[in-house]
């Protein structure tokens, strides 16, 4: 089994990449195979809307030629995306909607048979780490961006909310490895060979 995490925070060892992570720590405990892509390391421009992906050769997807095109196939390739974000602005990051944006070539109508082969129903889980206390603050936007993750057809179950990083940084809190092991234990269904 093949768990990826997308850490979408321009903070390669900020709170986002020690919570996703953490997570993938507990999947692979489990046997299960895992990977963690920073953004911070790529070089992934945002969506230019040419429609190439949509007006181009079926099974074109996205003509950009950048590191999107490595982490599309890392996506193809893996059972469970683990997609991590800080929230900015009572958002997701601009990083997050970057990789958001770069999905629509693999929903493009013409693409959509193999989309739905490679892509569609597979697991997804949001991580979202935040400044302020209240876990609840930005419910409506992640129950929002749930909703829209499920619309392109990933599996979302629940979402992950760190909340309280403007007082304690994730890799000071002492409940939060075996909280995070624990769902990542948990993503993995039985023991898998590694
Ligand atoms: C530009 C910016 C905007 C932010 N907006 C919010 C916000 O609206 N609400 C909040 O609770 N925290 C906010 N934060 C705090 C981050 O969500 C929080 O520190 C997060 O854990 C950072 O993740 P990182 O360490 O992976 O970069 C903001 C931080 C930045 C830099």
């Amino acid at each position: 089994m093949k768990i990826i995490g997308i850490i979408a925070s321009p903070r390669k060892e900020g709170n986002t990449a020690w919570v996703v992570n953490a997570i993938l720590g507990g999947a692979k405990d489990q046997g299960a195979e895992t990977q963690s892509w920073y953004f911070s390391d790529l070089d992934i421009g945002p969506c230019r809307g040419c429609l190439c992906c949509h007006n181009g050769e079926r099974d074109q997807g996205c003509i950009i030629d950048d590191d999107m095109q490595d982490l599309y196939g890392a996506i193809e390739g893996a059972d469970t995306i683990v997609l991590g974000s800080p929230v900015y602005m009572g958002q997701m990051s601009a990083q997050a909607k970057i990789v958001t944006d770069r999905l629509f070539a693999q929903i493009s109508p013409r693409f959509s048979p193999y989309y739905k082969e490679k892509t569609a129903k597979k697991k997804m889980v949001l991580v979202f780490t935040q400044g302020n206390p209240d876990p609840g603050m930005f419910r409506v936007y992640f129950d929002y961006t749930k909703h829209m993750f499920q619309l392109l057809e990933f599996d979302v179950g629940e979402v992950v909310v760190v909340a309280g990083m403007r007082e304690k940084p994730a890799r000071e809190r002492e409940d939060l490895p075996v909280l995070m092991k624990t769902i990542g234990s948990s993503l993995v269904p039985e023991q898998s060979p590694r």
